[in-house]
């Protein structure tokens, strides 16, 4: 047995064990959930890109199109689904996927 030219051995290990612990390995930081204000800010950027040209960049309507506030009877009584569905028919020749039009639809429901 070699114990006793490594006395210090056990101390080290546990040293170490504990360093590991406190710090990783170096890695990244594990990935956390985005805040749930992103999803918003997508649809916010989808709709100045797509929508504000008619609707205004601050959803107060224009010569083009209607003011959209989230009272507007269609935003505020429509289900998620069927506001989805209107925007995917919506005056645009753009075709948004569907993670696109739920952030539409959470922006202008909630944003
Ligand atoms: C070319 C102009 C134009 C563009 C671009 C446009 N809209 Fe509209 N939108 C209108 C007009 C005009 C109306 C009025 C009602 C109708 O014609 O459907 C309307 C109506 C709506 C309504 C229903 C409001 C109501 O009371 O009937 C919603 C919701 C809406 N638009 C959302 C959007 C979203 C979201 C986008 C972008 C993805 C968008 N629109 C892009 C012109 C436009």
């Amino acid at each position: 047995m070699n114990q006793k030219r490594y006395p210090l051995l056990p101390l080290i290990i546990l040293c170490a064990g504990i360093i590991l612990t406190l710090f990783g390995c170096g890695g990244t930081p594990s990935t956390t959930t985005p805040p749930p204000s992103s999803t918003a800010s997508l649809g916010a950027q989808l709709y100045t890109d797509n929508c504000a040209r008619c609707h205004g960049v601050n959803r107060q309507g224009s010569s083009l199109g209607i003011a959209l506030p989230k009272t507007n009877p269609v935003i505020a009584n429509d289900t998620a689904a069927e506001l989805a569905t209107f925007i995917s028919v919506h005056r645009i020749a753009i075709i948004f996927t569907p993670d696109q039009v739920s952030a539409l639809v959470d922006f202008l429901k909630n944003g």
